[in-house]
């Protein structure tokens, strides 16, 4: 049987540079992948282009039932850490909006960065390669895979979410984990598009298309989560990076509020009009907003829409502004894993080590990215949560333990 200082299950952002970092430290390491394809999930990121960090990256931008875990492993592995390494591969790359990083030419890039760590280490990758079982053998793990048992003293889980399925995703970190007694917080799709009974969403598919700035916000307490982003009508809901945002946060059931005005005071423009303007109302209140929305928003009252400004009353007007600015709807779902860029919840950090993310539960059994219970916002926080967690276990695995 062939024997590793460690195997990774998963070659994805977090497995392959945690089995680089570990090779380069003199580990005798596996990396194994089922799927056909190399990180696909990193190559399909950003839009081709992969927003592989965020340089504001703080534990503030990640969601957890245990919100303090990621705290030490983002803290010793920076996104200012990961942006000297990708200088270093002399991978040019551009800030685009918040703090967001993205490569100017594309995220095979950051792929072939990762695989050449690798290298560097001497990892043995095995992909596609399925595992079918790990087992506990007296100090070590044997794994049965398409290519033969393997024995290891350490094992790392990075296999991440159950997002898109058609690429690789699978529940295996989920099921490893329930095998060695761990918790698994309940998963959801995340940065995902929310969608709307179709009944309920009628009056607004002629806004299909139409984006403008929001800001949108569910939740309450600990809870809550507020964006100020760009929102987008479609077919069959709300898209746009402000609704993946609040996707994260929303709970079924749970309405959410969006303000459709968010740079204006649209009281106080709305009151000017009336004082300097004799137009229709309709007509200016699409001079304030796009258009289309205010046509689809006024079309089921259409004496308010055509009526000259001066005759509207304060309290039409005040009514008109609070329903813009303080729109509350619920949805009744979500595009689900298969649009979803993430999946929220995971394996349960209570029982795992915030230094070097090992079970409680198993010495040398360990899980990195997106398969623990840490999501992270848009905006390349998910990568370095990824990065992060990968480093603190590489730091921890030991050569030739047990
Ligand atoms: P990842 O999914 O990268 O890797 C898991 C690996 O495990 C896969 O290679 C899979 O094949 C393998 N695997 C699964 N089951 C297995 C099994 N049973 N046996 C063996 N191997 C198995 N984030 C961000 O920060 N910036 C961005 O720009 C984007 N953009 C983006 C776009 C789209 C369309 C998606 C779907 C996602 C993003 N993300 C993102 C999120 C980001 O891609 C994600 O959080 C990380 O890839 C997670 O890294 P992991 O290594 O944990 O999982």
């Amino acid at each position: 049987m062939q024997t590793f200082d460690a195997v990774v299950i998963g070659a994805g952002a977090a497995g392959l540079f945690c089995a680089g970092i570990a090779g380069q430290r003199g580990l005798r390491v596996l990396l194994v992948d089922h799927a056909e394809k190399l990180a696909e999930k990193i190559r399909i990121s950003g839009g081709g282009r992969c927003n592989f960090t965020n340089r504001e990256a703080g534990p503030a931008n990640f969601l957890s039932a245990n919100p303090h875990f990621c705290r030490s492993a983002l803290a010793r592995y920076t996104a200012h850490d990961f942006i000297a390494l990708v200088q270093r591969h002399r991978i040019a790359f551009h800030e685009k909006h918040k703090g967001q990083l993205f490569c100017d030419g594309s995220s095979d890039e950051i792929v072939a960065m990762l695989v050449r760590e690798c290298e560097q280490g001497g990892v043995t990758r095995w992909q596609p390669c399925a595992v079918e079982a790990i087992r506990r053998a007296g100090k070590t793990f044997e794994l049965d895979t398409d290519r033969g048992p393997v024995r290891s003293a350490q094992v790392v889980i990075a296999t991440g979410g159950l997002s898109i399925p058609k690429i690789g995703a699978s529940d295996f970190g989920y099921r490893i984990a329930r095998q060695f007694g761990h918790r698994i917080v309940e998963t959801r799709p995340a940065l995902v598009p929310l969608t709307f009974d179709a009944a309920a969403w009628t009056p607004f598919t002629p806004l299909a298309g139409l984006s403008l700035p929001a800001r949108v916000e569910t939740g309450e307490g600990r809870t809550r989560g507020q964006f100020l982003e760009d929102l987008l009508f479609t077919h069959r809901g709300l898209s746009g990076p402000a609704i993946l945002q609040i996707s994260t946060y929303w709970r079924p059931g749970e309405p959410i509020r969006l303000d459709l005005a968010p740079e204006l005071d649209l009281r106080a423009a709305l009151r000017a009009a009336k004082t300097l303007s004799r137009r229709q109302l309709g007509n200016e209140l699409a001079e304030i907003l796009p258009r289309r929305l205010a046509e689809t928003w006024l079309a089921d009252q259409p004496d308010l829409a055509d009526r000259p400004l001066p005759e509207v009353r304060d309290r039409d007007l005040e009514r008109l502004s609070s329903e813009l600015e303080r729109w509350e709807l619920t949805p009744s779902g979500t595009e689900g894993y298969r649009k979803a860029e993430v999946t929220a919840g995971g394996v349960d950090t209570r029982a795992l080590s915030s230094q070097s993310m090992e079970s409680q539960h198993q010495g040398g059994l360990y899980f990195i990215g997106e398969v623990v219970d840490v999501t992270g916002w848009l905006g390349g926080y998910n990568f370095q949560w990824a990065w992060a967690s990968a480093a603190a276990c590489a730091g921890a695995l030991q050569a030739a333990r047990g």
